[in-house]
């Protein structure tokens, strides 16, 4: 075997990947991150991966990994010419706004998001007539079309925070498109949905699914279990957790404490990277599959890398710029 083949397969081994992999697989894993990583430093890219993404991509080819709020203030930050996106298309779109001379792309044409979908920059516009003088709060899960009609974007790590902040100013605030984390975060704040807070009716088609009542059984199966769910579930569920945030919150939250098990109610790759992050906890998995988040794989990035042009996202300039400043508003607000 190849020397270089034979360390990426030790180097692969060393992070834990050799465990995901049937036998003989690691080698095929090994030949695809090998290439990828000599293309992507050939052509002076970064590989952005959202944690959602399966650990042969997080560990194998990511360059910076994160939350949507790490990977969009990371982005600000880097020096490569250009950004591959294995994440879904709003967080492309978010690094280009944020990036404009760099070209961005994502390695699938499949990775969209139920809650970017559910909501149109008409639709905003229809919601700002009816509630004039109220700031539209908008999840990042949105396309550059609805941003561009936006106030100021959030992200599940700062939503509480920067809505805290909107109510220093206005008795009440638009908040889109998600209806389950407007609730949740409308119930955390004191505030009453209809009134202090206008909601939408979109939703995550992983997020929305999970069933709240089995969370009692897993408590009764597992003493000292801790529950942790993304704050994209329905309030039902999030009331009988221990612990509501988004991935970044949610892996800190299981670095920082020492229950006898782990339920992570969110997208099946999160546990996967959370088994190899902290191999001495015991993760229990209560998970789904995002369909848009695993269209992307180690081979459809060695494909875009050998032929990228027809995955380049692009945003229209004046779209572009009316989205940054809402885009900006939020790393001033969540600073
Ligand atoms: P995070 O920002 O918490 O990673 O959430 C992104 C997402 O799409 C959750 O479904
Ligand atoms: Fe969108 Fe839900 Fe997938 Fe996140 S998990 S990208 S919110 S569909």
């Amino acid at each position: 075997m190849d020397t270089a083949l034979k360390n990426e397969m030790e180097r692969l081994t060393a992070l834990g990947l050799h465990r995901r992999c049937v036998e003989g697989a690691l080698e095929g894993v090994a030949a695809l991150t090998l290439e990828i990583n000599r293309l992507k430093k050939a052509k002076n890219a970064v590989i952005c991966a959202h944690v959602y993404q399966t650990p042969d991509i997080i560990l194998g080819i990511g360059d910076l990994v994160g939350d949507s709020y790490k990977l969009a203030d990371d982005c600000r930050k880097t020096q490569a010419d250009a950004i591959i996106f294995c994440g879904v298309h709003f967080m492309a779109e978010t690094a280009k706004i944020l990036n404009p001379s760099k070209k961005v792309y994502v390695p699938s044409r499949n990775a969209g998001c139920s809650l970017s979908e559910a909501i149109t920059a008409a639709d905003v516009r229809k919601l700002k007539a009816a509630h004039p003088g109220l700031p539209v709060v908008t999840y990042i899960n949105t396309s550059a079309e609805v941003k561009a009609e936006s106030d100021c974007i959030v992200t599940s790590a700062n939503a509480e925070k920067i809505l805290k902040r909107m109510y220093e100013k206005h008795p009440a605030v638009i908040f889109i498109p998600d209806r389950y984390m407007g609730a949740n975060l409308a119930k955390a704040l004191g505030k009453t949905p209809g009134k202090d807070i206008i909601l939408w009716h979109g939703a995550c088609v992983v997020h929305e699914k999970f069933d709240a009542s089995l969370i009692a059984a897993y408590r009764r199966k597992y003493p000292g279990l801790a529950a942790l769910a993304h704050a994209e579930c329905p309030s039902e569920l999030i009331s009988a957790v221990d612990f509501m945030g988004g991935t970044g919150d949610m892996l800190r939250y299981v670095e920082n404490t020492n229950a006898s098990a782990y339920l992570l109610v969110t997208e099946c790759g999160f546990g996967e990277l959370a088994r190899l992050k902290f191999p001495g906890k015991n993760f229990i998995a209560m998970c789904r599959l995002c369909p848009y988040m695993k269209s992307i794989t180690l081979n459809s990035v060695l494909a875009l890398l050998k032929d990228p042009a027809p995955e380049e996202v692009t945003v229209p300039a004046d779209i572009a710029a009316r989205a940054k400043v809402a885009i900006d508003k939020m790393f001033e607000l969540a600073a």
